[in-house]
C-alpha cells in the first residue's frame, strides 16, 4: 500500500443498535464496490446494496460476510469484541431502467427514516453505442443520469441525517477537454475511441452535478472521486472478452495495472474515507474531488466550471421531466 493511503482503522466504528448508520450503494457486488461494502460492514454500517442481479448480490453479501468474520478473527486489538458488524440488504435496481430506480428508492424510504451515506458507485465502460429503454445513451444513464435521479429521490432522507453523497467519477473525465452538451450523441466509429468520449462526458457530468448538489443543498456533504486505476475489475470486461483481440487488451491492462494500478481494495479507500471520515465537513469540503487513497485533488477545468455545471444540471432536469420523472 502506498504511503498516501488513508488508514481505514482510523475511521469511526458504529454499532447498529446504539449508533445506527445507514448507507446506500450502487454496484456493491463487485470490484471496488465489493471492498467498499466490506469496509462499511466492518465499521458497523447498515448497507443497502442496489443491484440488477439478485443472485450476484446475494452471493457477494455472503462472501463479504465470510471475509469480514475471517478478518475480525485475525485482529489482535483488545477492542475487537466491542466492534459490531453492520448489515447488508439487497435492493433491486437496474440503472438502465429508471422506473426500477424509483421503485428501489420507494422501498428504502419505506424501511428507513434517515440515510447517512449514498455511494453512487456503479458504472459501465467501453460498451458500443446503445440507447436504454428510457432513451439515454447507456453509459450516460448508468454512470450519471440514474445516479442523479437516485440522489434526488433519496435527498429528503439524506438531509435528515446531514448525510453524504459520494459519487465515483474517473480520471477518464479529463478526456472532456472542452465542454460538450449532453445531447451530442457521439455515435461514431471506431467504438474504441468514441466509447471513451461517452464515458468522459458521463464522468464529467458526475463531478458537475456533485458541485451543483453541494451548492443547492449545502447541508449535505457532496463529494466526487477517482478511486485509482484498478485494471482487473469487470469494468474492462467488454474489451477483454472480445474474440481474438480480447487477450491483447487483457495483457495491455495487466501492464498498465502493474505500473500505474492499485488493488481492488486500495481502490475502495477513497470512497470509504469520504463516507466515514469525521475530518470532512460541509463547511470546508463540500463539492470537493478526491483521488486514489482518499487524497484531496482537483478535477478538470471543464468539470470545475460552474456555468458548465449549471448547464449540465438544467439539461438533466429537463431530460428527466420529458420522460415523466419530476425532479427539481
Ligand atoms: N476500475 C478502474 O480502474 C476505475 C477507474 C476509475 C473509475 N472507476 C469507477 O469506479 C466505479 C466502480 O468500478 P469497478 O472498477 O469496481 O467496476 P465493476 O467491477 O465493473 O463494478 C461495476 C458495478 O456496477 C454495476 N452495474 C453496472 N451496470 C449496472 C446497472 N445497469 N444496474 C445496476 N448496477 C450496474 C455492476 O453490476 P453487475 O455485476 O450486475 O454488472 C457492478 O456491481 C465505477 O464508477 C467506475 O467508473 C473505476
Amino acid at each position: 500500500m502506498t504511503k498516501k493511503m488513508i488508514d481505514l482503522e482510523s475511521l469511526p466504528y458504529y454499532d447498529p443498535l446504539t449508533n445506527k448508520k445507514v448507507a446506500v450503494i450502487t454496484g456493491g457486488n463487485s470490484g471496488i464496490g465489493w471492498y467498499t461494502v466490506l469496509h462499511l460492514y466492518m465499521h458497523g454500517v447498515i448497507i443497502y446494496i442496489c443491484g440488477r442481479n439478485s443472485h450476484k448480490v446475494n452471493r457477494a453479501m455472503k462472501d463479504i460476510q465470510n471475509e469480514a468474520f475471517r478478518r475480525r478473527s485475525l485482529e489482535k486489538h483488545d477492542f475487537k469484541e466491542e466492534r459490531s458488524f453492520g448489515a447488508m440488504i439487497y435492493i433491486h435496481m437496474d440503472l438502465t431502467d429508471l422506473k426500477t430506480v424509483e421503485r428501489g428508492c420507494l422501498k428504502i424510504i419505506g424501511l428507513e427514516r434517515q440515510i447517512d451515506i449514498l455511494i453512487n458507485n456503479a458504472a459501465v465502460l467501453a460498451l458500443p453505442y446503445e440507447l436504454t429503454k428510457d432513451g439515454f445513451e447507456i453509459q450516460l444513464q448508468t454512470n450519471y443520469i440514474a445516479h442523479f435521479l437516485l440522489s434526488l429521490r433519496l435527498l429528503p432522507l439524506l438531509k435528515k441525517g446531514h448525510g453524504r453523497i459520494i459519487t465515483l467519477s474517473s480520471v477518464g473525465h479529463l478526456l472532456e477537454f472542452k465542454y460538450w452538451k449532453l445531447d451530442i450523441k457521439w455515435d461514431y466509429k471506431p467504438n474504441m475511441i468514441f466509447t471513451w468520449i461517452r464515458y468522459a462526458v458521463a464522468k464529467t457530468a458526475s463531478i458537475q452535478y456533485t458541485k451543483m448538489l453541494s451548492i443547492k443543498h449545502p447541508d449535505v456533504l457532496c463529494l466526487s472521486l477517482h478511486p485509482g486505476l484498478v485494471m482487473n475489475t469487470n469494468l474492462f470486461s467488454y474489451w477483454t472478452r472480445l474474440p481474438l483481440v480480447g487477450i491483447f487488451f487483457w495483457v495491455l491492462f495487466q501492464i498498465i495495472g502493474y505500473f500505474f494500478g492499485v488493488s481492488n481494495e486500495e481502490g475502495s479507500i477513497a470512497t470509504v474515507r469520504c463516507a466515514l471520515s469525521a475530518d470532512l465537513t460541509v463547511e470546508k469540503d463540500n463539492g470537493k474531488y478526491f483521488t486514489t487513497g482518499g487524497v484531496e485533488s482537483t478535477s478538470s477545468r471543464v468539470a470545475n466550471n460552474l456555468d458548465n455545471a449549471a448547464s449540465t444540471w438544467i439539461w438533466t432536469v429537463r431530460a428527466l421531466k420529458e420522460r415523466g420523472f419530476d425532479v427539481k
